[in-house]
């Protein structure tokens, strides 16, 4: 029998049994306040760890490579078809689908025990000659049993799919971008979304965007604006694609972790859909180790996809912007990853449950948009595992608006790792709405899974104020 939707999305497969092994885990240690992880020594096996997974885009022409076969076996366990489930793949003429090339890849992917993330159902470029010249309600039509017919053809096989891909415009406007298919109708992502569950329930549905990991960007604000007026209209959105290309001229932004934290907090996950970093060296594993980390602090954050296998295989080669060197060999960027991945705290699942279909209350949007509905913290234990090793708190304001304001705390440990930590917020702060903590009067100490922070290391929770935000300032930690 099928399981239902709510028990099948939410969570990879591979990682709701990793993240049952580490609740047991984490039940046994809480006992001993001691934390037991074994290193795994692959991606896949690093990121399962905190109950992710880690991804990689194949192309269906390097099946026969064995140098990257065996690298994308051993290392990733979600795949993402490159360019093979694409429209001008999937329907090169009206009607007439062609799935041999998305079938290869999905194929391989099962035979090796894999998740599949689907790319893409609706996109303004990579479509096919005769839908490039298509507009109107013959387009909307066209689109729709597209998004219905692919949907249908990997129902029940596919993690997540990127529905709606890359539609909103880059600069300052915060808007949509002009295409055939916005010239449909505004309503068209909707429509695509609905098509897309009512096909496949139980795949988690993603919008997927470039250029949206910078929260202070226009275009991350309306991409925000447009997820939290589905989530309040109960159109069937589950999930944000950050694709995450960095290079020196768009950078991994500093506040990377508030993007993820925000999209987090309006109910969906967020996925690093198509990750790659220009550079080389130390610096680029430094990257890589941020965008990593910030994922890791987020639970909602459920898993990294990088865009390709070796650097000789991205669709930007000459920024070697990967994780394995043109002969297949480990990069400094790698062991930064592997690293980060296995110096996570085991996860808490995030809840699984379906997106509400009622709205919450509605207040009238600022410009600046807070979070409405905070992800549900996990309830503390009866009895926290004793505070350990000493600790700094920073507070930043995320977002403010008249009469509330978004808080992001960063807490970061001393000399020695934290096992647990509080935070006492200031005076005159009055939330209870809190992320990533639990609170309890003014005072947030960590939730199950964050508490473990290593010697030098941040964890950061988020919460909602009420009236003016408070300048940012260190806090009181122990
Ligand atoms: O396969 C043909 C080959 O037969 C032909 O000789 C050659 C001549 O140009 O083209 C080959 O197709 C190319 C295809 O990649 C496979 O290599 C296309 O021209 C080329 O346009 C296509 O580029 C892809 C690009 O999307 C197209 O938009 C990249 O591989 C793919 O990595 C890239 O992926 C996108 C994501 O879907 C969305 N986000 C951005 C990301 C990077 O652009």
């Amino acid at each position: 029998m099928t399981p239902p939707p709510q028990l099948r999305r939410g969570r990879p497969l591979v990682a709701r049994g990793a993240s049952a092994i580490a609740i047991v885990a984490l039940a046994v240690t809480a006992a001993a306040a001691i934390p037991a992880q074994a290193a795994g020594s692959t991606l896949q096996e690093a990121a399962a760890q905190s109950g992710r997974y880690f991804g990689t885009a194949i192309a269906a022409n390097k099946l026969s490579d064995s140098t990257y076969v065996t690298i994308a076996n051993r290392e990733f366990n979600m795949i993402t078809a490159e360019n093979e489930m694409k429209m001008d793949a999937t329907e090169p003429n009206q009607n007439q689908f062609n799935y041999s090339q998305g079938d290869r890849i999905l194929n391989w992917a099962k035979q090796n025990g894999k998740q599949v993330r689907g790319h893409a159902l609706a996109w303004y470029s990579q479509q096919p000659e005769w839908m490039k010249r298509m507009e109107g309600s013959a387009l909307r039509s066209a689109m729709v049993n597209h998004v219905t017919q692919v949907a249908t053809h990997y129902k029940g096989q596919i993690y997540a799919w990127d529905v709606v891909n890359e539609a909103f415009a880059d600069g300052s406007s915060g808007g949509r971008r002009d295409s055939n298919l916005e010239r449909t109708g505004s309503d068209w992502i909707e429509v695509a979304f609905r098509a897309a569950r009512a096909a496949d329930p139980a795949a988690i549905l993603c919008y997927n965007d470039y250029n949206i990991d910078d929260w202070s960007h226009a275009k991350t604000q309306g991409v925000y604006r447009m997820v939290r007026d589905f989530k309040q209209r109960g159109v069937p959105i589950d999930c944000v694609g950050l694709q995450s290309h960095f290079n020196p001229q768009s950078p991994v932004p500093a506040n990377y972790q508030t993007t993820i934290e925000s999209f987090a907090a309006l109910g969906v996950d967020v996925q690093i859909t198509e990750l790659d970093i220009e550079g080389s060296g130390s610096a680029q594993a430094e990257n890589f180790r941020k965008v990593t980390q910030a994922c890791l602090n987020v639970a909602r954050c459920t898993g990294i996809t990088v865009w390709g296998v070796r650097d000789t295989d991205s669709w930007r080669a000459s920024g070697t912007p990967l994780l394995f060197d043109g002969n297949g060999n480990k990069k400094q960027a790698y062991t930064s990853v592997l690293n980060t991945l296995n110096a996570a705290s085991p996860t808490t699942p995030p809840p699984t449950t379906p997106p509400p279909t009622t709205p919450p209350p509605v207040t009238p949007p600022p410009t600046t948009p807070p979070p409405t509905t905070p992800p549900p913290t996990t309830p503390p234990p009866t009895t926290p595992p004793p505070v350990t090793g000493s600790c700094s708190a920073a507070l930043t304001i995320a977002n403010a608006w008249p009469g509330g304001y978004q808080g992001t705390v960063t807490v970061t440990a001393g000399s020695s790792s934290l096992n647990g930590w509080r935070v006492t917020l200031p005076g005159g702060v009055s939330t209870n709405n809190v992320w990533n903590g639990v609170v309890s009067g003014n005072v947030v100490s960590n939730a199950p899974y964050n508490g473990s922070v290593g010697a030098g290391q941040s964890t950061t929770f988020g919460f909602i104020g009420n009236g003016n935000a408070p300048s940012p300032t260190s806090l009181t930690c122990s």
